[in-house]
């Protein structure tokens, strides 16, 4: 995509960054050193080798809207563990309560009190009275699908092209030369999830309407915004048509919050007033602890009961050992109860509507052709004039070198963003002059870099 950045310039920007990173990291390096025959490509997770970082950069600790690695760097968080910190680092509520229960059990495959207090939460906050706990937001979204192709008797879903549910399998589904293919480099999939998964542009109302006319597909699954793969807003009234068309054919409708979360304390759906069959949320539910949830309307709740009571006997294929544990109930109740309040989400959506703000301002002093997007307490900038519309729109509009680049810049100054895209969060330690180091140092970078 063409913009006014000099890839010479760029070039030797990306070189001089990662010289910089290798040389002030040198306890990370060795620990990188120490991992790489143990665990598999020196990571415990394969795909944290993606940050762009010549070596992985090892973290010590973490509190607030900071955290520092092992060679005592520290660094104002944007990422916030792409939004499992959203409410920043060891919330001190959350915090308080791990001390208190550190030594009173935390797995017993038994209810605690706390677990009517949270589903009672859960049901004021989103709408939905009837809610089910897993440990990610994936299993999460998981278990929707099954329930949805139990209860509708449908084999098929539909999920937009670009989407991201975590790591659903059937979900790995792309629009490539308008034909569903397998996303690029899915390992191991020996199944053809296209038999199931219907895929459709984004913001296609009359592809939403074709795809589920001959009324085969369970439900759609969906961000109310895309954004997995940069950021991708709906029309106005498109995830109301959505909802429209999934109620005329008899499709469930799973609205997945795991992100758009930042957008306010209902969650994108509750502040637009579109009530789904199912909505999903993992992350920051517990305050970083492990812990994800799914709601489902009075109607789904009987015909699942119903299908409970009547099936064989034998394993629902959902549901795992450690899921909704005594722990992890209280750190969500905590957390609902004290830290994803009001007054937190005013404070994070203000911070972040400045943030947007200065970004716009910063690119339209470089006349730089990028636009801004901010989800309440999200905000992310692409490299592309108009907000794209859909999937293929939004990919079209990234530039990994130039990304990579400008995240080691910031890194190297104490500055972490999100990988894979240029996404921000604001937390409720989140500050203006917070805001203004990262605008100020990009703006550094950038200005060495205009064509
Ligand atoms: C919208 C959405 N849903 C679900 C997930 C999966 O979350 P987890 O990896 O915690 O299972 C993600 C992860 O990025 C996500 O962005």
């Amino acid at each position: 995509m063409q913009t006014p950045i000099d890839r010479t310039r760029l070039e030797s920007l990306a070189h001089q960054e990662t010289e910089r990173f290798i040389s002030a990291n040198p306890t990370s390096r060795q620990l990188a050193q120490a991992a790489r025959p143990h665990l598999l490509s020196g990571v415990p997770m394969h795909w944290m080798t993606d940050w762009g970082t010549p070596f992985p950069l090892f973290v010590d600790h973490a509190r607030g809207v900071h955290f520092t690695d092992v060679d005592g760097h520290r660094y104002l968080d944007f990422c916030l563990g792409d939004t499992g910190a959203m409410f920043g680092h060891s919330p001190g509520p959350v915090a308080a309560l791990v001390r208190e229960l550190a030594e009173r059990g935390y797995t017993t495959m038994l209810p605690t009190g706390n677990a009517a207090r949270v589903g009672a939460l859960l049901a004021e906050r989103f709408g939905l009275p009837v809610w089910q706990f897993t440990t990610t937001a994936t299993d999460a979204n998981r278990s929707v699908l099954r329930w949805a192709r139990a209860l509708s008797g449908r084999s098929r879903i539909l999920v937009f092209d670009g989407c991201y549910h975590g790591t659903v399998d059937d979900t790995f589904v792309r629009l490539t030369d308008r034909e569903a293919r397998h996303r690029p480099g899915l390992v191991g999939q020996v199944h053809d999830l296209t038999l199931h998964t219907r895929v459709v542009p984004f913001n296609d109302l009359s592809a939403v309407e074709a795809a589920l006319a001959d009324r085969t597909v369970a439900c759609v699954i969906t961000e109310p915004a895309l954004t997995n793969i940069g950021m991708v807003l709906p029309d106005p009234g498109f995830i109301e048509g959505v909802r429209a068309l999934t109620c005329e054919t008899g499709t469930y409708l799973v609205l997945d919050e795991t992100h758009t979360i930042s957008a306010g304390y209902h969650g994108w759906s509750g502040a637009l007033g579109v009530v789904p069959d199912f909505l999903t949320l993992g992350k920051p539910v517990a305050g970083g602890l492990p812990a994800a949830v799914y709601g489902m309307s009075r109607e789904v709740a009987k015909a699942a009961e119903a299908y409970l009571a009547t099936k064989e006997t034998g394993h629902s294929g959902m549901g795992t050992t450690l899921s909704a544990n005594m722990f992890t109930m209280a750190a969500i109740r905590a957390n609902l109860e004290q830290v994803m309040t009001r007054d937190a989400y005013w404070h994070m959506t203000a911070t972040a509507a400045y943030l947007a703000e200065r970004l716009e301002a910063l690119f339209a002093r470089l006349a730089l052709p990028w636009c801004v997007t901010q989800i309440g307490a999200r905000c992310e900038f692409q490299y592309c004039p108009v907000r794209p519309r859909t999937g293929v729109e939004a990919e079209a509009a990234m530039d990994d070198t130039l990304e990579g680049a400008l995240h080691l810049y910031l890194l190297n100054r104490g500055i972490l963003i999100t990988p894979f895209h240029n996404m921000t969060l604001c937390c409720p330690e989140t500050t203006h002059a917070h805001v203004d180091t990262l605008v100020d140092t990009l703006a550094e970078a950038l200005e060495g870099l205009i064509a």
